[in-house]
This record gives C-alpha cells, structure tokens and sequence, in this order.
C-alpha cells in the first residue's frame, strides 16, 4: 500500500474520502463531473488526451474501487457485462479452453458458449462446488478459470484460494465476478485471484440508476486493457455515470450493513416459515458451504433465493400479494425485488440446471425489516387460497 492509501485504512473512509484530491478542485466536496471528450495541451501536460481513454471524474471512481479491492489498479466500463467480456478477450486465444460454472450470470455463460466458440474457444462447464471437479476439468490448453462466488441463484461457493493456488501453479489466468459479495465483504485478490470483475450496476451504484462496470487487476494488465479492450471496443465509463457511482460508493458501508442485516433477518423468518421448503443463503448456518463462505468472505449480501411449498399459481399469486416487493430482474439496489428463475421450468430444464422448480430469488432492500418480514409473512399465508 502507498503512503496515500495508508492514511485511508478503513473501507468507508476509502469510499467517503480516498481519491477525491479536494486540492486539485478547488476544494470541491463533491468533485466536479469532467463531462468533457477531449483535453487541449497547448498550455498544460496533464496527461488527459481523450474520455475513452481517462478522465479524471471516472478516475477518482477508480482510484476508490481499487483502493477497496485491494488491487493495484481499476478500470470502469460502461456496464458490468462490458468489463466480463473485456476480461475475457484480454485473457483468452483462439482455440484456447476456460473453466466455468454453469450456473454462472447466464449472458457470461452465453458469451462463452455462442460468441467465444467463434473464435474456437472452449467452455468445460462445472458445477465450481467441488475442487476436484475444477483440477479434472482443466486442459494443457486451458487459459482461464473463470469464477462467480457467490453464484446468483442457488447461492453456491467456488473457494477462491484453492481454485487461485492451482491456477497459478499452472500459469492460467483467474478472473472472478465479485458483485454479489461487493469489495466490502470479499476481496478475491487478497486470496491469490488475479482479476476481478463487477456489475457496478447493483450494490456499488445501489440507486438503481446507471449502468456500471469494473475490473481491478495488476497495474500493467490494467494498462493494456486500458488501450486494447476498453479502448478497442470503446465501452469506457461516461464521467456522469462515473460521478453517480461515486456517489453511490460513499453510502456503500452504510448500505450493506442494512441490506445484511435485513437479508439474514428474511433469510431465517423464511427458513423456519411453515410455507418455505428451502432457503438458499451463504449467511445461514444450514448452508452447505457456510464454513467456506466464512472464511473467505467478511459478511453478507441481501440477494437469495429461495422454494415456496406452493405450486405454479400459488406462487405466482404469493408474488402478486406482495406489497413491498416490486417484480423485477436486477439487484442491488434501494428497493425490494422479487424475481422468479425457477418458476418456468419444466422438469427436464430443473434437472439439467440444478434449479428447483418454484425458485423465487428475493433482493431486500432498505425498507423496514419488519415491514419486510411482515409482506412476506401475509404474503405466503395468502398463497393458499391461490
Ligand atoms: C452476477 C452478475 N454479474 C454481471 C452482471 C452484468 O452486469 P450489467 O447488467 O451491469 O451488465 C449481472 C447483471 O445482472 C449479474 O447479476
């Protein structure tokens, strides 16, 4: 850590002060937004020439990402699936192979298996629970292990300092989607991981109002993907997005701490609610990999899923009946959200998947927890009359 960052040891003082440089603009509390495409030089060398490339308002969100994931450097795309596909091509060669989970984010696992096969890239889909599995899976030419720990609807762990040892014993490259945990409370490069990616679209943002991506890695990685990936493919960070970011990241702590203590409360009312067969979160003790969890992650997130006992039109009048409850597909934001990924599956696509049938996937937001437990509570009593 540099001396700067240094003065910054605690995570909500990266997020509330780390990087804003008050010096630099006038003493500005809230840095302005460069809302500008392209930097003259004729007077001065500061070293900006043109936004896709840098600018100092997306830089400052990159500084603070960095800083918090314990990277040496950051980069901001445009979305969270424009930095997942920018790590991808910077790491993978024609005719090369990847390890991936298959339940991973379903358009990263499509960009593998329909756009990346073009280039004769192939995919060994695992299940990322057992290390034995990933070992098997690996080829001479395998370039990558792609990760997503927590995966975003059954919940389940990759253990990142296993996966991170044999990979680098072997020269293959790991890249991990750290959005459900935030850098708050999983730090994948800390555990030997070398790139990290998120949807900056969910908790980071938290507002439910910009898109978002980013990825932190090695300084001279981060440099070429600077200049090859984002600046090839153009899918750069606007500064007003970068500036919402920021704003965004300085409530971050705060925020998590609410959305966990919201999601344990929901996630063990529903655990034991006489209509629930099944609850799927990391933070509950009956989690098959609770043990892993905890010693790799610091805390907890507010998305899980979960099975209502009900069947198709019970559920989804369960979902109707609920009143703090938007039905919706994203996370991570201010609001509560349901969603239903097992709902529409037949038996043959539950098998295939793992999915049960009847999942509903629940993002708690930051309303009242009571009032929260209470609409889930009136909520599944009513799913009987359905
Ligand atoms: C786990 C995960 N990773 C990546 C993404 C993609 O992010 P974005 O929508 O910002 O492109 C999502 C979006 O839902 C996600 O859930």
């Amino acid at each position: 850590m540099d001396e700067k960052k240094r003065e910054f040891v605690t995570k909500e003082d990266i997020c509330t002060h780390y990087g804003d440089e008050y010096d630099r603009h006038l003493g500005a509390i809230v840095p302005p937004i460069f809302q500008n495409t392209l930097f003259t030089r004729k007077t001065m060398n500061h070293g900006y020439t043109y936004t896709r490339v840098s600018n100092p308002t997306t830089e400052i969100a990159e500084k603070k990402i960095a800083a918090l994931e314990e990277g040496e450097e950051a980069r901001c795309f445009s979305s969270g699936m424009a930095a997942i596909t920018a790590a991808l091509m910077h790491v993978l060669e024609k005719d090369c192979h990847i390890v991936c989970p298959s339940n991973v984010y379903p358009p990263t696992r499509g960009f593998l298996e329909t756009y990346m096969s073009k280039f004769g890239v192939e995919t060994t889909f695992v299940t990322g629970e057992s290390l034995s599995e990933i070992e098997q899976a690996l080829r001479p030419e395998t370039k990558a292990i792609y990760l997503e720990t927590p995966l975003s609807n059954l919940f389940t762990l990759q253990d990142l300092r296993a996966v991170a040892d044999i990979a680098r014993a072997k020269g293959i490259v790991t890249i991990v989607d750290n959005t459900w945990a935030t850098p708050l409370y999983q730090n994948p490069i800390a555990l030997g991981i070398d790139i990290v990616v998120h949807s900056a679209t969910k908790y980071m943002g938290g507002h439910s109002d910009i898109l978002a991506g980013v990825m932190i890695g090695r300084q001279s990685v981060m440099d070429e993907i600077t200049h090859r990936e984002r600046g090839m493919f153009g899918a750069a960070m606007d500064p007003h997005q970068a500036w919402l970011l920021i704003r965004g990241l300085r409530t971050l702590p705060v925020r998590m701490r609410q959305h966990q203590e919201s999601a344990m409360k929901a996630a063990a009312f529903l655990e034991s609610h006489p209509m629930v067969q099944r609850v799927f979160y990391p933070g509950l003790e009956s989690h098959p990999q609770y043990e892993l969890g905890r010693s790799q992650m610091s805390g907890y997130s507010g998305l899980f899923s979960f099975v209502p006992k009900g069947n198709r039109e019970q559920i989804t009048g369960f979902m109707k009946s609920l009143k703090l409850f938007e039905e919706g597909p994203s996370w991570g934001g201010f609001e509560s959200l349901i969603n239903s990924p097992g709902l529409w599956l037949d038996e043959e696509a539950s098998a295939r998947t793992g999915i049960p049938q009847g999942l509903v996937r629940l993002s708690i937001g930051l309303e009242n927890t009571d009032s929260l437990l209470a609409d889930l509570d009136d909520a599944l009593h009513r799913m009987k009359r359905f």
